[in-house]
């Protein structure tokens, strides 16, 4: 029976262009539902600009437009550069709508009536020219980790440390670099905490995959924390009802705009909305990036559980995208926007090479120039496209385009290729694309061999019925093969559709054998890369100026980059012995420590103070990360550092060497 299913992708905010980087996952998503649709699946694709917060205020502001204008622009575009990539939603609406407004607020009540929301006063940075209160990403300073200058408030990209805003050294504002100041406010809070039982039960009923949902027990290990859900005005946002100046946060209402999204399609349809989104009549997934797995796999399932909407069947969560082993960057010129890709190449060029790459892991996946071109120039072009290219038109001229019948070796040919169908529809259901594509290339290397041991430009000179035998496998191995690909070159196989004149293709074509049929003139399908065109665009991309991209209002757990065995073994930890240890004028949460590391004596400015009492440490036995490099901070230089568990503030219990242990042993 076929099945009803409904697909998201994370709604891309409503403040910057479509990048090759979101591309991935709209892709990926893409082609996962033009599958489902080519299997006789029902199977709707919903998305919609995530438009509230701070950033779409500030730029709405900077350009002296109401931020209801800019979102609309800023829509609009992203639907152009969406269509420029054959990627097809069902609809895409806004956040900044009716009804997401309406949904918000449901859930928003429901979740007060079940006692899961509470208000605490909270302590936000706030600029007194600017007249609103700062999010983290709107406050600059000196990291107070390792003293790099310009950094953000939450965290810093130099050392890759987090830490409190107000830790912050010689804090400015963002947007008018005057100094901030601290504000008490009330807002509310969602008690995330009190799902933690039912998350954990949905975790381990397969939400997510298993790397992802390793991610999460370290989340639940280290404890979840309530959510703070509102921002004091002015934000452009919803207000939160019975409030004068307070509003939801992003954050809140983002998830809500697949439901927004929905229930639009559902009123200009005339459909049911709650049989689409909350029966068991229709699956439900969302695709999503790992950048965003906090909200998908916590907040986002313990509000539909709290507000009594029913949860999505799985979260599928894809890495980021890197270019040439980096991420990408605006003075590289590999922050590659989606309507400058498209002025100097083929979409289906990045369809094809992001499902040559993608897999069902969150493993982040790499675009390489010289790849990028070998992959699109050897396999697509000189594997599958030359199929056609170099028989169809030979079948055109010499034989009146008249397929015929195939012989044996032909019957056997097509046979193996149909017989790959059940790995293909495997693989694609997985998310296994990589696969897909090399089972596809593997199976035109068959083709192709059979071409070269047939020969039929040979055989075309004396004898053109065993010519038409061989064309005539040789066009249902294409044909196959570009049913099998048409998820991922939706455009590459509509031509093909239109001059093999046998209407439009679904999976369960796979099985039927073109003979005695006559097809339409050759159209040239795709064209080999120039890879100086590839050149062209990167320098086209370079930017000097401003910082590397940040258009996002988000406050998560950061995903640092994998660190190998190598990387771990040039840490070399020592015992090292507490000799003295003291408070540190002007900053309450660090210790200064005097170390004995086996006769060396050493400074260390630790952020341990609220867990220890000075006078308690001397004569402790510690691990210390002997080789990191001095750091010159604010209140002195610390050499070294001392390794410590637990969530910060009270919570930090100093990792301890055996009593037995000698000040500057090694540890291994
Ligand atoms: O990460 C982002 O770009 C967000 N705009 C995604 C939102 S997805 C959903 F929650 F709306
Ligand atoms: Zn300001």
């Amino acid at each position: 029976m076929a099945r009803k299913i409904i697909v998201t992708s994370a709604l891309p905010y409503a403040n910057g262009p479509i990048h090759i980087g979101h591309l991935v996952e709209y892709i990926q998503t893409d082609i996962w539902v033009r599958f489902q649709k080519m299997s006789g699946n029902e199977c709707l694709y919903f998305c919609a600009d995530d438009t509230h917060g701070t950033p779409v205020m500030i730029s709405a502001r900077a350009a002296g437009v109401p931020a209801e204008d800019l979102i609309e622009k800023v829509r609009k575009e992203h639907q152009v550069d969406f269509a420029g990539f054959y990627i097809e939603f069902d609809n895409y609406y806004t956040t900044h709508s009716p009804e997401n407004k309406h949904f918000s607020e449901l859930i928003f009540k429901r979740l007060s009536e079940h006692n899961s929301i509470f208000r605490k006063i909270v302590k936000q940075t706030y600029c007194e020219k600017c007249k609103m209160a700062l999010p983290d990403r709107y406050v600059r300073g000196t990291c107070p980790r390792c003293n790099a200058a310009d950094q953000y408030g939450d965290s810093c990209e130099v050392c890759g440390g987090t830490y409190q805003c107000s830790d912050l050294i010689n804090p400015y504002c963002a947007t008018c670099a005057s100094v901030p100041t601290f504000q008490m406010s009330e807002h509310y809070f969602f008690r995330l905490r009190d799902f933690e039982n039912q998350l954990k039960e949905l975790i381990a009923g397969g939400y997510t995959d298993r790397l992802v949902s390793n991610k999460l027990q370290e989340w639940f290990a280290a404890g979840l924390k309530d959510w703070d859900i509102s921002r004091d005005g002015p934000y452009f946002g919803f207000k939160i009802p019975g409030e004068q100046d307070k509003y939801f946060y992003v954050w809140l209402d983002a998830p809500v705009g697949y439901m927004a999204s929905v229930k639009n399609y559902c009123d200009k349809n005339n459909l049911d909305f709650d049989k689409l989104w909350n029966s068991g009549e229709y699956e439900l997934y969302h695709f999503i990036g790992k950048d965003i797995m906090y909200f998908h796999a916590l907040f986002w399932p313990a509000m539909l559980l709290g507000a009594g909407f029913k949860l999505a069947n799985r979260l599928f969560v894809h890495g980021f995208l890197t270019v040439n082993g980096e991420k990408m960057s605006k003075s590289r010129g590999t922050f590659i926007k989606a309507g400058t890709y498209l002025e100097h190449l083929d979409p289906e060029y990045m369809r094809y090479y992001y499902a040559s790459k993608l897999t069902d892991s969150i493993d982040d996946i790499d675009l390489s120039v010289e790849d990028f071109v070998n992959r699109i120039n050897s396999n697509l072009v000189g594997k599958l496209a030359n199929l056609a290219s170099r028989s169809v038109p030979m079948l055109t001229k010499a034989l009146g385009g008249k397929l015929g019948r195939l012989d044996g070796r032909g019957s056997e040919l097509i046979r193996k290729l149909v017989s790959a169908k059940s790995r293909i529809v495997q693989d694609y259901e997985g998310r296994n694309y990589a696969a897909v594509v090399r089972s596809v290339i593997d199976l035109a290397d068959e083709a192709n061999r059979y071409v070269e041991q047939n020969q039929p430009w040979v055989t075309v000179k004396d004898d053109l019925e065993t010519t038409r035998k061989t064309l005539t496998a040789t066009i249902n191995s294409f044909r196959i093969l570009t049913i099998y690909l048409k998820p991922i070159l939706p455009k590459y196989a509509q031509n093909v559709q239109k001059f093999l004149n046998a209407g439009e293709f679904n999976f369960s074509d796979v099985d039927i054998v073109l003979e005695n049929h006559k097809i339409n003139s050759f159209e040239r399908l795709v064209e080999r890369v120039d890879r100086e065109k590839v050149i062209t665009m990167i320098n086209e991309s370079k930017e000097t100026k401003g910082p590397e991209p940040k258009e996002k209002e988000t406050e998560t757990e950061s995903i640092k980059p994998e660190c190998t065995i190598e990387d771990f073994a040039k840490i070399d930890l020592r015992v090292a012995k507490v000799i003295g240890a003291e408070k540190v004028e002007g900053a309450d949460k660090l210790l200064r420590l005097e170390l004995d590391v086996g006769g060396a004596q050493k400074t260390v400015l630790a952020a341990i103070a609220r867990a220890y009492e000075p006078d308690d440490l001397a004569g402790w036995l510690v691990v210390y990360f002997a080789n990191l490099k001095p750091r010159k901070m604010r209140f002195g230089i610390s050499e070294g550092m001392i390794l410590a568990a637990g969530t910060g503030g009270e919570d930090i219990f100093m990792l301890s060497a055996d009593d037995g242990a000698k000040p500057g042993q090694k540890i291994s």
